[in-house]
């Protein structure tokens, strides 16, 4: 470690009870909790189909051939994959939050209009652990055990189940409390945990890389003790560490994504704090305390010295995923974000989704933030209800035209996503499709076509869950025509879990 470098043991020690995620077993069926959330959820699935999605798949899915709708284009070929909690039952217990699951990776492989999908649970160490000693042995990050094993770093409870990166030859899957898991590409095996250096082992690397159209990459690792601290990574599109960081950020909570320019890192550390006092009784999710009169302190590092920083300060605020960012000629970063008033839609409405009830909370909006140079913060606009938002990848960290998020239709908002929306920051205009009652769609991703000049020239892929018959789906968008609807479909025969995020193999 470079930049103000923490010794690598105090760093395990500083990440060992962050536990931002959970735990999971391999039961096909709907799992007795033994706390009423198993009876709970099972009751509510059997009212409410919409609830599919939350429900524990086997561990293992195949299905050779999708049936297809629609023309695949003959020139998008590759792999689309996807992370997501999905054992939410093990040892006939439920978790508690829907982001406790174990991870599965979803790998559709398309050939033309040929297109085939596994799914694989992350087989890490602690499933190994647990199925040795037949029962759960760790915390999640919203589900506390009074009685646990000891934890000998944040990789003890990795749940492997945020998102998938392929970068510098490796496949891996992403989690943000420790490591990232490698995979093998032909089997989807997991294959240990990524080590970028030795003084890195197991340090915290988070699900949200950035990745500069020239393929270099950014990230950070977010560590909550035993004080807040957060690592800066600078990779090389060969997967090769060029140099990281320490920040001391002072009070801070769980962070999960952040933003680049051309020159400049950018974290938002919202007032949604961690206190490690809290830690031994509750929960990681629990142990965070959310003040609405304190400031959302904006981090920003150079790229180039992550020595250099400067902090920007603006009002209260909750979100998980930023759009884009880039900065003007005189210093001014302007940058997305999805934000919400406060963090209800962690706190109440994903934790008791899990016991089969809905709880509405503060919607995520689609922000537009402006940090001049003085060191000022403003939030200038928040737009309609948005998550998932993303940007063609030569954008990133440009200034950008288009974002494409999920949405909901008309207001008030509605508690899950159910729109694809394309929207022209230029113009002011947005373009949507609706999948109708009765469909749930994920995060859609933008796939360059081949040749294209223009930052729409591309395809909008992303998987959908129909509850009402019980099946997932993949669907293809022209970029430049999303209110068209999907260009292509292809159907499972099964339901998938809802997931996060993933990344397109071509
Ligand atoms: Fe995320």
């Amino acid at each position: 470690m470079t930049a103000g470098g923490m010794p690598r043991r105090r760093f395990l020690a500083a990440s060992a009870a962050s536990g931002l995620a959970g735990l999971a077993p391999f039961a096909p069926a709907l799992a007795a909790s033994g706390d009423g959330w198993g009876e709970a959820f099972a009751a509510a699935l059997g009212r409410n189909p919409m609830l599919l999605g939350w429900k524990t798949p086997p561990d293992r899915l195949d299905a050779k051939s999708l049936t297809v709708a629609g023309k695949w284009p003959a020139g998008l070929r590759g792999r689309f994959f996807r992370n997501g909690p999905s054992i939410h039952d093990r040892f006939g217990r439920r978790y508690r939050h829907w982001f406790d699951g174990d991870g599965m990776i979803q790998e559709f492989a398309i050939d033309g209009g040929r297109i085939a999908h596994r799914g694989r649970v992350v087989r890490t160490p602690k499933l190994a652990r647990e199925d040795a000693a037949g029962k759960r042995l760790y915390s999640g990050f919203a589900t506390h055990l009074e009685s646990r094993a000891p934890v000998r770093g944040p990789d003890s409870m990795n749940a492997a189940n945020i998102s998938v990166l392929h970068h510098g030859g490796d496949l891996l899957a992403l989690w943000e409390g420790g490591s990232a898991t490698r995979l093998d590409e032909a089997t989807l095996a997991a294959r240990g945990f990524k080590r970028w250096s030795a003084q890195l082992s197991g340090v915290p690397f988070s699900a949200h890389p950035k990745v500069d159209p020239d393929g270099t990459l950014w990230n950070i690792g977010c560590a909550l003790l035993p004080r807040p601290a957060l690592v800066l990574y600078h990779i090389d599109r060969a997967g090769k560490l060029v140099k990281a960081g320490l920040v001391k950020a002072g009070p801070m909570g769980l962070i999960h994504d952040f933003v680049v320019t051309r020159t400049s890192l950018v974290v938002l550390v919202q007032p949604f704090l961690f206190d490690p006092a809290r830690a031994e009784s509750a929960s990681a999710l629990d142990a965070h305390v959310w003040n609405p009169r304190a400031e959302t302190r904006v981090l920003v590092v150079d790229k180039a010295d992550f020595g250099k920083r400067r902090w920007h300060a603006l009002p209260a605020c909750f979100g998980f995923h930023y759009g884009n960012a880039w900065e003007e000629a005189d210093g001014t970063i302007r940058l997305d974000h999805c934000l919400a008033d406060d963090p209800g839609i962690v706190t109440e409405t994903l934790r008791y989704v899990m016991k089969g009830e809905f709880r509405p909370s503060s919607p995520l909006r689609y922000s537009r933030i402006v940090l001049p140079p003085n060191g000022d913060g403003r939030i200038v606009s928040r737009g309609e209800e948005a998550e998932f938002a993303k940007v063609a990848p030569a954008v990133v960290g440009r200034r950008h035209r288009f974002v494409y998020t999920l949405g909901v239709p008309g207001e008030p908002p509605g508690w899950h996503f159910r729109t694809v929306v394309k929207r022209d920051l230029e113009r002011g205009t947005a373009e949507r499709f609706d999948y109708g009652p009765g469909r749930i769609p994920e995060e859609h991703l933008f796939v360059p076509k081949p040749g294209g000049r223009r930052e729409d020239d591309g395809w909008l892929i992303g998987t959908v869950l129909d509850w009402k018959k019980g099946v997932s789906g993949l669907s293809l968008f022209d970029a430049r025509a999303v209110a068209a609807g999907p260009v292509a479909q292809a159907w499972l025969p099964y339901p998938l879990p809802l997931g996060f995020h993933g990344t397109f193999v071509g």
